[in-house]
C-alpha cells in the first residue's frame, strides 16, 4: 500500500498522465486479484468506503430501481443491514424480517412462507458476526432463484474466512469489507450479478461504471486485494488451527464457569468466534473487570453500547445480553492466549460472585 501513498500518488481516473495510469494499472490488478479470490469477472467487482455502504448500495440501490415492493431480511442482521431497511419502510417498502430459532439460524420454509407475490429482494448474512453462525445461504438462495427474487448477502464476516463463492453460494448480490480479514479499514464492495440493476446512491464523476462516484483510494483497494489473497493462501489450515483453539476455549472456559451459555448453534459457525453468556453475574462490571487485560465486547461495535439486538432476538433477556462475552481469535491467537484469557475472565466471575 505504502507507494501508493508517497511516489506513486497520481488519481486511479486520471489516464492522461504516467501518474494516472501507474494508479488506475493497481487498481485494475487489485480488481482482478479480488476478483480471482471470490471466482467472479473483474468488472462485477464495485469498490466502496466498506460492507457498510455496500449494504446501502445493495438495498437502497436494487428496491429503488423497482420502486415499490416487499423485502425481506432477518432480525439478527447488522445495523448496516437493519438501518436501510428502516429507510426503505420510510419509502414505502414493506420489510419482514425472519426470526431465527434459539440457535441464531433460519429455516429456509421460514423464508418460503414469508414470500408474497411483491416480494423483490432478500436479504440474509453469510455469517453472523455476533454469533458466528452460517445461515444456510445455498437452500436460500434455491428458493429465491426459482421465484425470481433477487438475493443480497452481507458476507463482510465470511469472506476470508470460510470457502466463500458468491456464484456457488447462488448470490446475486454481495457485500464486502477489507478490515475483516486483515486488510484496510475504509475500504470494502458490493459484488454485482450480470443484469441485476441498481440506482447508484451518490452521483458525481461517474467511477465504478457509474455506481459508486467518487475518487478511488488506490492504497485501500491494493491492501484489500492483497488482504483476501493473503486469507485465501492459508484458509484451511487457519480455520482448523482457530477452531481447535476455540474449542479449547470453550471447554476450559466451561470448566472454570461450569453455568456458561453458548450463544448460537455449535455448527454450523465461524472457526474463529465464540459467544457466551455468564448467566448472573452484572454484565457492566464485568466488562469493566476485563477491560484491562482482554479486548473483547458484548455486541458489535456498531451497536452504540446498547445490549445485543442478536442475542435479545435469540430469546436472551437484556441483563443477559449483557452478561455475555463476543470472544474472537486472530491469526495470532495461541494456546498460551487462550489460557489467559480463561484465567482472566474466571478470575473476574469468581469476584463478581463473591458475597460483598
Ligand atoms: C456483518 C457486518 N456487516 C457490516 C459491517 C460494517 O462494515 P464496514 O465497517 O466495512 O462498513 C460489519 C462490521 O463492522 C459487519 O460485521
Amino acid at each position: 500500500m505504502a507507494p501508493y501513498w508517497s511516489e506513486a500518488w497520481g488519481n486511479p481516473s486520471s489516464r492522461q498522465h504516467r501518474l494516472g495510469l501507474h494508479a488506475s494499472a493497481a487498481v485494475n490488478l487489485a480488481r482482478r486479484q479480488l476478483a480471482e479470490s471470490l471466482d467472479v469477472a473483474p468488472e462485477r467487482v464495485v469498490f466502496t468506503s466498506g460492507a457498510t455502504e455496500a449494504n446501502n448500495l445493495a438495498l437502497l440501490g436494487h428496491a429503488r430501481h423497482w420502486g415499490r415492493g416487499h423485502v425481506i431480511s432477518v432480525s439478527t442482521e447488522h445495523h448496516a443491514v437493519l438501518d436501510p431497511l428502516i429507510q426503505l419502510k420510510r419509502e414505502g417498502f414493506a420489510v419482514t424480517l425472519l426470526r431465527p430459532g434459539a440457535d441464531g439460524l433460519i429455516d429456509p420454509s421460514q423464508l418460503q412462507e414469508a414470500i408474497t407475490a411483491d416480494t423483490r429482494l432478500v436479504s440474509v448474512m453469510a455469517a453472523n458476526n455476533e454469533l458466528g453462525v452460517l445461515q444456510p445461504m445455498e437452500d436460500i438462495a434455491a428458493i429465491c432463484r426459482r421465484q425470481g427474487i433477487t438475493l443480497h448477502s452481507d458476507a463482510a464476516q465470511a469472506f476470508g474466512h470460510i470457502p466463500f463463492q458468491p456464484d456457488q453460494l447462488g448470490l446475486d448480490l454481495v457485500s464486502l469489507s477489507a478490515h475483516k480479514l486483515y486488510g484496510p479499514k475504509g475500504i470494502g464492495a458490493l459484488v454485482i450479478r450480470e443484469g441485476i440493476e441498481l440506482e447508484p446512491l451518490q452521483w458525481g464523476g461517474g467511477q465504478e461504471a457509474g455506481l459508486r462516484a467518487g475518487t478511488l483510494p488506490t492504497a485501500l483497494i491494493v491492501g484489500f486485494a492483497m488482504a483476501a489473497q493473503l486469507a485465501m493462501a492459508d484458509l484451511p489450515e487457519r480455520q482448523q488451527q482457530q477452531g481447535a483453539l476455540r474449542d479449547q476455549l470453550w471447554t476450559e472456559l466451561r470448566r472454570r464457569i461450569p453455568d456458561l451459555q453458548r450463544n448460537g448453534a455449535e455448527q454450523p459457525r465461524l472457526s474463529h468466534n465464540l459467544n457466551v453468556t455468564i448467566p448472573g453475574v452484572n454484565g457492566t462490571r464485568l466488562h469493566r473487570a476485563l477491560r484491562p487485560h482482554l479486548a473483547c465486547s458484548s455486541g458489535s461495535a456498531c451497536s452504540n453500547g446498547e445490549p445485543s439486538h442478536v442475542l435479545q432476538a435469540l430469546g436472551r433477556s437484556r441483563s443477559e445480553a449483557e452478561a455475555s462475552l463476543r470472544l474472537s481469535l486472530g491469526r495470532s491467537t495461541t494456546s498460551a492466549d487462550i489460557q489467559a484469557a480463561v484465567s482472566c475472565i474466571g478470575d473476574a466471575v469468581d469476584q463478581l460472585n463473591q458475597p460483598r
